[in-house]
Formats: structure tokens, sequence, C-alpha cells
């Protein structure tokens, strides 16, 4: 009878979903019974649902041609191979066709079960193409058009209307400037400018009344996406890329860099003040390792001591632009206050392949300190029982607690160098690969912890503006010190406070209400869909299906606090066990392969890319 109850459920759970819906094309019993591969469709149940999206560089090109030449990297002209969905692993930017499946997808298997959307830019095709130069109408066109799929998708609000009659969208969605969504493309001048008059217009609806202002002067904004709990920070990287010759960083106060850095740490202490939490999000990475710097370093100094100082406050972040999977640890070891405060040209490193960027964040995980086994074991309640139960005779005990306290020494001098239990000496940035299809078109889900929040659906945009206006110039006590030490010049911006000594971990160092728990990758395997639709199926269409979780036993994620992601890159970085095979002695990392596999969206074979790098 049990059983039998059990198997109509599981019939009904399957049953429910027309199978056009269904994120796997063709899902085998076992895998729909998976709760990360379920799909997301069915009533929308009222409260939130622990899930967001986020999905990045859809770079949609009206003048994409089904069957043009795709060897110049436009699939505008001639005769070729281009795919109806898209011309996979080519630098060709998305026919509108991609466009309209990702959105149709979006619709039928997530719509009803996100929280919030963060959609981090590049809504417009590259200037690749001398015979077809883009105009800033074009640009504006198709900025328009993709914010409309949005409106389209998720309605806007009936009996919420605001000063001016705008209503909000159902669904909050948060977009940020690429460097693509411009004209000419990486330059952004100080605002306001007629760009962020545009775009105030184009995201109406995303860009919360009290906040239009601020995007007018800057193009940065706030939206409290659950209201009195957590707020997404919507960041103009333009002004600290260092491809944009309009600007000059973040040190000098005449910079938008620096102006946009002030802004941040006045919303940061803000929502500190009350008791709330802020997702970063923006288009340029803060990338910056020894192969491959995107970011003006003044630029991520700042930002890495303000996500350094308002660690309690900063629940995780999220970037695109760069359309290759990965994630970046910034270490507050590499703040250098005479950096921030006289500036010096930086040395930059050329801008190498891809795979080599890779390999050299890899190379610098290397010099991470290495967590002993089990080092977090009992970290979750923050107590340690060192004084291990069980009746054994005195000389059993006696060797028992000799081996307890030197792991527990052991222990001790790990959490010394990073900074306490939690590894706050630790930060993370997340980059998402692209819809555009550069390898396969993927989207990610992020599934964050609702304990206790269940309830607090009613979305009400607080006019946080007024609160804002306490910016005052008053010295922290650590800046006080600082003045006391002659030697050290008073860097001339305000230093934002760290989070009070008694202050328990943020929610991106221990688990707690918001704490990012997991994402899905999902992927769209258009090679199917292309011979599909060649092939004169009519039913042609594209499906996203589930790349990977970071729960899966390769990852091996428990949840992404900053703590997971130094266990992931410390075994990214190990060198493998060697094996013999086929008389090469060959290093195997799994976790390495699966991280190189999945920087490309599982376009590649982990072989061809690790001979890549080996040549
Ligand atoms: C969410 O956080 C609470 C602590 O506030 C914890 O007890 C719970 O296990 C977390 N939920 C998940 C799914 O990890
Ligand atoms: C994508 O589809 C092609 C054609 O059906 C198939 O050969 C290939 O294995 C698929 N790739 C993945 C990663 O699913």
């Amino acid at each position: 009878m049990r059983s039998f109850v059990l198997l109509s459920l599981f019939a009904g759970v399957i049953g429910a979903v027309p199978l056009d819906q269904q994120p796997l094309g063709d899902a085998h019993t076992e895998e729909v019974l998976d709760a990360t591969q379920l799909p997301l469709t069915g009533a929308s149940a009222p409260g939130l649902h622990g899930r967001f999206l986020h999905i990045t560089d859809f770079h949609p090109d009206r003048y994409y041609r089904y069957r043009s030449a795709s060897d110049d990297g436009s699939c505008h002209h001639g005769k070729g191979d281009a795919g109806y969905f898209g011309a996979e692993g080519l630098d060709c930017d998305s026919p509108l066709a991609l466009v309209d499946e990702t959105f149709r997808w979006i619709e039928q298997n997530l719509k009803d079960d996100i929280d919030f959307v963060i959609w981090t830019g590049d809504s417009a095709r590259h200037d690749n193409d001398e015979r077809i130069p883009r105009t800033e109408k074009e640009i504006l066109e198709s900025n328009n058009l993709m914010a409309e799929k949005w409106v389209d998708l998720f309605g806007v609000r009936k009996n919420d209307v605001g000063m001016s009659g705008v209503p909000a969208v159902n669904v909050p969605v948060v977009p940020t400037f690429g460097n693509n969504d411009i004209a000419p493309h990486n330059i952004f001048m100080d605002g306001p400018n007629k760009w962020t008059r545009r775009y105030a217009e184009l995201w109406r609806h995303f860009i919360p009344e009290d906040q239009r202002h601020s995007f007018v002067e800057g193009g940065w904004f706030t939206s409290e996406v659950i209201p009195g709990k957590l707020s997404v920070i919507s960041l103009n990287t333009m002004y600290f890329f260092d491809s944009n010759s309009a600007v000059d960083g973040c040190a000098d106060k005449s910079e938008p860099g620096y102006e946009h850095m002030e802004w941040l740490r006045v919303q940061l202490e803000l929502l500190r003040s009350r008791n709330m939490k802020a997702i970063l999000m923006g288009h340029v990475a803060p990338a910056h390792s020894s192969q491959k710097t995107s970011w003006d370093e003044t630029c991520w100094q700042k930002y890495t001591l303000w996500v350094n100082r308002f660690r309690d406050v900063i629940v995780g972040t999220a970037y695109g632009h760069m359309n290759v999977d990965h994630f970046m640890l910034q270490d507050s070891h590499d703040i250098d206050f005479d950096f921030l405060t006289h500036k010096t040209t930086s040395e930059r490193v050329g801008i190498q392949s891809k795979t080599d960027y890779l390999s050299s964040l890899r190379t610098d995980w290397a010099d991470l300190p290495s967590p002993p086994p089990g080092v977090f074991d009992d970290y979750d309640s923050s107590t340690v029982d060192t004084q291990k139960k069980g009746k054994k005779n005195k000389k059993n005990k006696d060797e028992k607690e000799k081996k307890d306290k030197k792991k527990e020494k052991k222990r001790q001098k790990f959490f010394k160098k990073i900074e306490g239990p939690w590894a706050e000496r630790y930060s993370v940035s997340l980059v998402s690969p692209s819809v555009v299809p550069n390898y396969f078109p993927t989207l990610r889900v992020i599934e964050y912890n609702i304990t206790g929040l269940e309830n607090a659906f009613e979305r009400d945009f607080i006019d946080s503006a007024a609160l804002a206006d306490s910016n005052t110039e008053e010295d922290s006590p650590e800046l006080l010190k600082k003045k006391k030490n002659k030697k050290k010049k008073k860097p001339d911006f305000k230093v934002p406070d760290a989070p009070s000594r008694t202050s328990p971990p943020g929610p991106a160092y221990s688990n707690q209400p918001l704490t990012w728990l997991s994402y899905t990758q999902y992927f769209a395997n258009i090679t199917h869909s292309n011979a599909q639709y060649a092939s004169g199926d009519k039913d042609a269409h594209l499906d996203y299906e589930v790349e990977y979780n970071t729960r899966d036993d390769v990852y091996q994620m428990k949840d992404l606090t900053v703590r997971s992601f130094l266990q992931l890159a410390v075994r990214i970085a190990e060198q493998g066990e060697a094996t013999n095979e086929v008389g090469i002695a060959k290093k195997v990392n799994k976790a390495w392969g699966a991280f190189l596999t999945r920087a490309f969206t599982g376009f590649f074979d982990v072989d061809d890319l690790n001979d890549q790098l080996e040549s």
C-alpha cells in the first residue's frame, strides 16, 4: 500500500508536467527523482522559493543569418553552416531564435519558482562587423527588446504605481551595464550622461523609483528584492573596467570610480544599520590573477577592502562578461593602503588565452593555506569538543588526548592563517558563463537559505534614498589610530568600519538565512537543436538541461560559503596522483579536470584542454 502511494505520487509529479516542459529532453525516471533536476514548473506558491536566476551576456543580434558563413566571426554574410539557434563554439552573437527559446524555457521551467533575477549585461551584439557598424539606436533597441521580454515574462504590478506612474515588474529583475550596451563599446563617461538617462527609461520597471536619481548620476542603484532583508546592489563596473579609457580608477576624488565606491560604502553602511544583507552584481568581474586583471588596480584594491570590511553584510557576488564559468578569491592581505593613497601606475600583465588564465588561477591557489582533513567539521555550531567521550583505559585515553591536542594545535594554526574558523581573510566572486554560445548557452539558478523568511514575500520598495543621506565624514577608530602613526599617510577616503567584534559571521561565511547553498548550471545543447532544425523537424526547439550542481560528487560543496570555495580552490590546485597511463606518467586531478571542463560549459573534451595547456 505504502509503496503504491509513493509510486503514484511520483507518477503524479511526472505526469503533471507536459513533456515539452521538462528541462531534460528525454529524462530517465531516476534523474527526474533527483531534486536538483526536477522541472521547476507548477503553481506559484506564496512566499519565497529560495532560488534566483543569474543570467548574462545574451548578445542578441538581429543581423544573424541562418546558414551564413561563421568564419568572419559575425554570421551575417555569405553561405556557410551557421546554425538556426546559434553558432556554438564560435564568436558569432546570438540569433533571436536563441533568445526567444531561452525565454520560453524560463517561462515554462523557472518563472514561478524564482524570487528575483540577476541580469549582468551585454544585451546588444558585439561591434565586430565593419560592414554593419553598430549605431546607438540599434544598441538601445536591442536593450529595449530584452527589457520588454522580462516585462512580458513576469508582468508588472497593477496596484503598485510609483510617483511617476511606473509600476515595478512582478519578480524583481536587476540589470547592469555591459561594456557592449554603450557606444563606442567600453567607453563610459562620468554621469549623468545620455546612457544613464536612456537606460533609466529602458529599465524603468526594474529600477526602484527612489533609486532613479542615483542611477542617472552614475548608472548604479540598489533593488530591495526581499523587503527589509536583502538588497541587490547593481554596480556600474564600467567605471572600474581598465579598458574604459574615459575614466581613471577609483583613487582620485574627481573620478566616477571614486564616487561609485563612496556610494557603495554608504549603501553597505546603511544596510548594516538596518540589519539587512546585500548581493553585489556587475558585468565585468574583478579578475586579478598573475595572468589577467580586468579592473583598474585602485578599484580592485578598494573593492577588496570594502568586501572585507562589509563581510557581515555581503551575501555573495555575481558577475558576467568573461563567458567562462569560474570563481575568484579575493585575499584581504593583498590590500595595499599605500597604493590606494598614492596611485602609481600598475604593471599590467598581458591578457593570455582563457586556459592560461584558468591555469594562473590554479597556480595562485596553490599558495592558499591548505585545510587539514576535517578541519571545519565541528565548526558549524562554533563549538569544539576536544574532550572526547568514551570510557577507555588510561593509557589509551592519554594517547587519544595527545592526538586530539596535536590535531587541535594544527587546526588553530590553520585558523590563524585564514583569520578564524570562517576564513574571513577571503571573499569570493562568482562568474557565470553566457547565453551567447561561445560554447554552449548557459544560465545559473542559485539556491539560498530561506529558513524563517518564507513569508517575507510582500514586496514594497522602501524609500531608502532618504535614509541614504547619512553620509558622514567621521573617521573610524582605526583611521584615528592610523593618524597617530605618523609614518603612515592618512588615506584620503573614509575607511569603512569592520563588523563589530560581537557580530556573528555573515551569510557568506556561515550557513544561515540568505546564505547561498548551491547552484545548478544549466546548458542547452544547440548542436542537437540545430541538427533537429536542419533536418526539417518542425518541432525543433531548445531545452536547457542540468550541466552540474555544486553539491555533486566532484565539487562536493555542502554550501557556497567562502570556506567551501577555499576548500574547492585548494583541491583544484593540488597536484593529482601520478598514474601510469600507457607508460606516461600523467597527473590526474578530478577537481581541476571538472573546473576546466565546466569553465567551457562542457563543450570541450577535458583532455584536449589539458593538451592545450601543456603545449
Ligand atoms: C539555514 O540556516 C539555518 C540556520 O539559521 C540552518 O539551521 C539550516 O540548516 C539552513 N538550511 C539549509 C537548507 O542549509
Ligand atoms: C549534444 O548533442 C549532440 C548531437 O545530438 C551529441 O552528439 C552530443 O553528445 C551532445 N553533447 C552533450 C554535451 O550533451
